[in-house]
Formats: C-alpha cells, sequence, structure tokens
C-alpha cells in the first residue's frame, strides 16, 4: 500500500517525509486556503521535498478551463498530479490532460459508476471520499470494495484506488484489508499509525529497567 500525506503544510509534509514512509501528497483548494499561501509555491516547494505524485487541483469548472489550469499547474514539477472533479466537464477534461501524458487525479467520487467513468476517461487514480459518506450516515468503506471488486473484474482498467477523506487509523487498515492501492491520510491520523499504548508502556519500562544497569552503550559503565 502506498501512502500519500493530505495536507498544504509544507513543515509537516518536510518533518513526516524524513521517514521514507511519503509516496507523494494531495491537496485540495480548501487546504491550501487554510495553509494561507500561494499554490504555485506551495506545489514547488512539496515538490521538492517529496519524490512522488503531488495533487494541485483545478478550480475552473469547464472542460477548456480545467485544462488549461490543469496545464499551468503541471508546469511547476512533472511530479504534479492533476485534480479534477468528478463532473462530466471534468471527465472531458481527464481524458485530455491524460493523452498530454499528465497525470490526473480524479477526484470527489462517491460511487462506482462514477469511479468506472474516471478509469475509463483514463485517469490515472480515482479519489473515493469515505469520511464525508460516514459522515452522512453511508459506509464509505463498501464504496472502497465495490470499486476494487469492479476495477478487478475488468484488467484493462488500470487505474489505481487513492482512498480520500481518511479520518482515523480503521479506515486505512480497512482500506489495506480490501486491497486499495493507495490512502491519503491527514498528518496527525498518519503519526497515529505508529502508536500504540503498549509500545510506550513497555519502552518506558525497558528504560527503567536499563538504568538499574548503570550501563551506556555509548560509554563506560
Ligand atoms: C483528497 O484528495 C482530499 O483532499 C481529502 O482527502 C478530503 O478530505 P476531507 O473530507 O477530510 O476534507
Amino acid at each position: 500500500m502506498k501512502f500519500y500525506v493530505d495536507t498544504a503544510d509544507v513543515e509537516e509534509i518536510r518533518e513526516l517525509s524524513e521517514t521514507g514512509l511519503l509516496d507523494g501528497v494531495t491537496t485540495n483548494p480548501s487546504l491550501i486556503a487554510k495553509s494561507n499561501r500561494n499554490v504555485f509555491e506551495v506545489l514547488a516547494e512539496i515538490c521538492d521535498l517529496v519524490d512522488g505524485p503531488v495533487s494541485g487541483e483545478v478550480t475552473a469548472t469547464d472542460r477548456d478551463g480545467m485544462v488549461t489550469e490543469g496545464r499551468r499547474l503541471h508546469e511547476v514539477s512533472e511530479n504534479v498530479m492533476v485534480k479534477v472533479p468528478l463532473t462530466w466537464e471534468g471527465l472531458k477534461a481527464c481524458r485530455i490532460l491524460n493523452q498530454a501524458g499528465i497525470q490526473v487525479n480524479v477526484t470527489l467520487c462517491f460511487s462506482a459508476n462514477q469511479a468506472v467513468l474516471a478509469a475509463k476517461a483514463g485517469a490515472t487514480v480515482v479519489s473515493p471520499f469515505v469520511g464525508r459518506l460516514d459522515d452522512i450516515g453511508q459506509d464509505g468503506m463498501a464504496l472502497i470494495h465495490d470499486i476494487r471488486l469492479v476495477f478487478d473484474n475488468y484488467q484493462e482498467l488500470s487505474t489505481e484506488i487513492l482512498v480520500a477523506s481518511i479520518r482515523h487509523p480503521m479506515h486505512v487498515l480497512e482500506a489495506a484489508k480490501i486491497g486499495a492501492d493507495i490512502c491519503t491520510v491527514p498528518p496527525q491520523v498518519l503519526r497515529a499509525l505508529a502508536t500504540h499504548p503498549l509500545t510506550d508502556t513497555g519502552l518506558e519500562a525497558f528504560l527503567e529497567d536499563w538504568k538499574k544497569t548503570g550501563q551506556n552503550i555509548l560509554g563506560e559503565t
């Protein structure tokens, strides 16, 4: 499973990228707004830090506008994957950008039928939003299951499933069990994946016992 981090906070990305665990980054207009920074500067800095796809989202809503914006975002770096919404116009833009050799992330996917259309339009990845479905009382993970099932029925659909709108570690585990290709995870959830109370108490006990020995691995006893 590949891990992307879902943020436009460059300092967070810098810190997380030191683990070597980041395979990519996703941003969206809301995350850029939250950063209070220029979209091109943010994308350029992220591309310098992470050696993988960095999603930057268009804000036009018509095909030609999306294509023009997508090309402009892609000028920042080869790593920029252009994000377009899963609308009829977005699907048309996806096809054109894909034919131009630009990677496309089709976002705001809420049904398996939408995912199939994105795949047929040449999406590199499709982003189903699990948390937002859970928020309205639907089963976000059931959607991931359905998309995996359908994509596996048709080998010609090579689009990867990028699980988005992840809220907690159980979403990541469930996505991995289903066999989703990528999870884009908020920084705090990514950190939570590495923590366990028994790890903390276990380490504390080891260090207490070690102190009693009076030894020092790097120095004299
Ligand atoms: C994915 O690319 C989106 O940026 C993101 O996962 C949306 O998550 P949210 O529902 O928490 O805003």
